[in-house]
């Protein structure tokens, strides 16, 4: 547990303090950390064709992509919300990149007057966008026959998924953009989330290079994300080797550029890569109790606050302090952590080590940036935690307040 601690940003700060000043449930994030995430992927290639934008469904609190900003990084975006609160976080149109699923004509609209590019990822929303934007530009998303991820949930390509256009249907595709005169300036892909291994990820790039060396004039093309992060540090899960993949890729995009001709550019929208490790949730011990066998450790995280486990099976380190002190894991033993949400499913961590826990104790969930306040609900009616930024001097500052019962009461009419 010490081990696993010791560069963490939670042992740098003073987690009972700042429970007691903005609730818990608290969602906690490192700036140190997220800028060094970020410029490791803003790094990764060094050639002025080729760029990093910040998948925003992973965390999208206006602040953090304040910093995802002026790091540098660009944006993709999955629903009008995503673009307004890239507007309001200072992203131009230009910037920003709209990967839309079966959309709405109002919402192809809505895309289309801000000057956002879109990319369709089929046959019909590409007959939808000719019919709104004749004459117009657009990205097409192809399905590269491959996909990867953590789980099955969230792999996004191979043979058993909504997304992107089947190779097969290319020659459909050219002749609907043809149809309506559109300009397929763009090919993507998102092979799925969360790999920690290259391979499923640059056999994709081939195969969509394939894709796009059969288009003329492509100003990008766009590999997607799905970068892993290492969820079970204590068990020794390597990193996602980036300098590795860097090495594969460089050679690769060199050689299309060489052949395809004209000034191309390569793209990859990791989401879950920036904000994971840079977020951690602090919650409270507020029961404890045996139950068939099962020691049930009762806390105020439930899957409202981190949805991940509930549906994904996922893992997140847990650790647990008491009067700020880390505790260690001397003499642990396996217990079963749950929420106080109204399922049986409600639980964050199954048989885990853990030190003797007791009430009051703080838990942190670790690796928790990512897809963690973004999913989270009202369910139950319980409010949505705070966001805290731990900012480069160290300081706490408070970038979402907590709901309130106004917010519960906000869309209501009277
Ligand atoms: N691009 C597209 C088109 C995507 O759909 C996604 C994620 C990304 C990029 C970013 O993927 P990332 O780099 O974050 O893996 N809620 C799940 C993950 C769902 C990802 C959905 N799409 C989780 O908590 O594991």
């Amino acid at each position: 547990m010490n081990q696993l601690m010791k560069d963490h940003f939670l042992n740098r700060i003073d987690v009972e303090s700042l429970v007691k000043e903005y609730g818990s449930p608290l969602y906690v994030y490192d700036e140190k950390t997220l800028r060094e995430r970020i410029r490791e992927l803003v790094n990764l290639l060094p050639y002025p064709w080729f760029s990093v934008s910040c998948s925003i469904k992973a965390n999208s609190n206006l602040h953090l992509l304040g910093i995802v900003r002026e790091e540098g990084m660009e944006a993709d975006a999955m629903s009008p919300g995503e673009i307004y609160i890239l507007e309001k976080a200072g992203f131009d149109a230009s910037r920003i990149f709209y990967v839309g699923n079966n959309v709405s004509a109002e919402e192809m609209k809505f895309v289309l007057d801000r000057g956002i590019l879109a990319s369709v990822d089929s046959l019909s929303q590409l007959e939808l966008l000719g019919r709104i934007n004749p004459g117009g530009r657009v990205a097409l998303r192809f399905n590269p026959g491959a996909g990867a991820g953590h789980h099955e949930k969230v792999v996004t390509a191979g043979s058993k998924t909504k997304f992107a256009i089947q190779e097969d249907l290319l020659e459909d595709a050219r002749a609907i953009a043809g149809k309506y005169g559109l300009k397929v300036v763009g090919i993507n892909q998102h092979i799925g989330s969360l790999y920690l291994d290259t391979k499923p990820f640059i056999d994709s790039v081939k195969a969509l290079l394939r894709i796009a060396s059969q288009f003329e004039n492509l100003e990008f093309v766009d590999f997607g994300g799905g970068f892993g992060i290492p969820y079970r540090k204590l068990q020794g899960e390597e990193r996602l080797d980036l300098k590795d993949l860097a090495g594969q890729l460089a050679p690769i995009l060199m050689e299309f550029r060489e052949n395809y001709g004209g000034d191309i550019r390569f793209k990859v929208e990791p989401g879950r890569y920036p904000f994971a490790e840079s977020g951690a949730i602090l919650g409270t011990v507020h029961a404890i109790k045996t139950s068939y066998g099962t020691k049930y450790i009762g806390t105020d995280i439930g899957f409202n606050v981190l949805m991940r486990p509930i549906l994904y099976d996922s893992y997140h380190e847990i650790v647990a302090f008491r009067n700020n002190r880390l505790l260690d894991g001397q003499d642990d033993e396996k217990v079963t952590i749950v929420g106080n949400i109204c399922e049986s499913g409600d639980i964050l961590a199954k048989d885990r080590p853990m030190p003797p826990l007791r009430e009051g104790d703080i838990i942190g969930v670790l690796d928790a940036g990512s897809y963690g306040y973004s999913m989270a609900s009202n369910y139950n009616l319980r409010l949505r935690p705070a966001e805290v930024l731990i900012t480069l001097d160290g300081n706490a500052r408070l970038i979402r307040r907590r709901d309130t019962f106004e917010d519960l009461l906000a869309g209501f009419r009277f």
